[in-house]
């Protein structure tokens, strides 16, 4: 039996592009579908592209957390991930994916963390800081913002001269090196 993945993504989905194309040829895997809040995000056009089921949903569906945790469960998954996703998960959902979900940060938890702190929200507080470095977080999620155990950080060098979108650029390319690899290591513990 293949192992099942679901995404959740808010935004332009490039991380949910990156795992997909990861996990294009490996059998052992299937991305069942990619669950996200807003529907003219950049994430739908790609799934569509990609041949991925999209479901959107908004704040009604979610705090449904009962209804919303049985969908979920119906496609059985063994990691729910979190690629980009914005809104903050009820503590009913993430108690039902307990272990099973995990979440990437653009930075280095505990720093540029909480609510509020995604996307370039977070490159620019790293260079308004000075941070010397900034990197990604994956970390399991648990009921509070950015705050789950952590499961892997890897961190890059703030140049000077670097702007919030030269740090996005860097961090980008963190998530797609180091993201599918450490999905694909929690599904195949015994390959990791
Ligand atoms: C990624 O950089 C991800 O780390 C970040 O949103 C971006 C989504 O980019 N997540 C958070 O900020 C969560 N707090 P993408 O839509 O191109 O994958």
């Amino acid at each position: 039996m293949p192992k099942n993945i679901l995404l959740f993504a808010s935004g332009s989905g490039s991380n949910v592009e990156n795992i997909a194309n990861y996990f294009q040829d490996d059998s052992r895997v299937v991305i069942r579908a990619v669950f996200g809040n807003n529907l003219s995000a950049g994430v739908v056009e790609r799934c569509k592209r990609l041949g991925i089921p999209f479901y959107g949903f908004n704040r009604a569906a979610l705090s449904d957390t009962t209804g919303m945790a049985g969908v979920l469960r119906s496609f059985e998954p063994d990691l729910v991930v979190l690629a980009g996703f914005l809104w903050k998960v009820p503590a009913e959902i993430v108690r039902a994916f307990e272990g099973r979900m995990i979440n990437i940060h653009p930075a280095l938890l505990p720093s540029h963390g909480g609510k509020g702190m995604y996307g370039m929200r977070v490159h620019e507080a790293v260079v308004r800081d000075g941070d010397a470095r900034t990197g990604i977080t994956i970390h399991y999620v648990n009921e509070a913002y950015d705050d789950g155990a952590v499961i892997l950080q890897e961190s890059v060098v703030v140049a000077k001269g670097d702007t919030p979108e030269t740090v996005a650029g860097k961090v980008h390319a963190l998530e797609y090196e180091f993201f599918p690899r450490a999905i694909e290591s929690l599904l195949f513990p015994a390959n990791g």
